[in-house]
């Protein structure tokens, strides 16, 4: 097991639905701290440059206006396998599919609107969790004590 860190977004229908501190929840039990947050209404731009992987799906213009339609939750994750762990919390991307307890089958209407976004890939972490928090803005939680993770 490697300790990881991971980025996470509460899709705009979570966050009306107001639904943040349940998925938080999750998050925790699932032993994975939240070290960064911040909540943004992302400019159609910034949301363009967040999901240019995808600029080419035919799902791209519906994504991006779905992305801007209210503010988003957006959260850096750490912990043993953060990466994989999330995603097993969110489910597959289409809600209809995703298995029963996961957090796109428990909240989400649609593969638009399916509530949370998070990081594939150590890589792509990396750039995601770059792309909305400097370093200096994520604070790896240590005991006080004995200075250890
Ligand atoms: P997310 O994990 O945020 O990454 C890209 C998003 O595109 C995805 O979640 C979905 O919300 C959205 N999307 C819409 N249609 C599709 C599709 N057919 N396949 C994959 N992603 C889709």
């Amino acid at each position: 097991m490697m300790k990881e860190r991971t980025l996470s977004i509460i899709k705009p229908d979570a966050v009306t639905k107001n639904v943040i501190g349940q998925i938080y929840s999750r998050f925790e039990n699932a032993g994975l701290k939240i070290i960064a947050a911040r909540m943004v209404h992302l400019s159609y731009a910034d949301a363009e440059k967040f999901y240019a992987v995808h600029k080419n799906q035919f799902f791209f213009k519906n994504l991006i206006k779905f992305m801007i339609s209210g503010p988003i939750m957006i959260q850096v994750l750490e912990g043993e396998d953060a990466i994989a762990k999330h995603r097993k919390l969110m489910g597959e991307t289409d809600p209809k599919k995703a298995d029963k307890g996961t957090i796109r089958s428990d909240f989400s209407e649609s593969i638009d609107a399916n509530t949370i976004h998070g990081s594939d890939a150590p890589k792509t972490a990396a750039i995601e969790i770059a792309f909305f928090f400097p370093e200096m803005n994520i604070y790896s939680r240590y005991s006080i004590t004995s200075g250890t993770p």
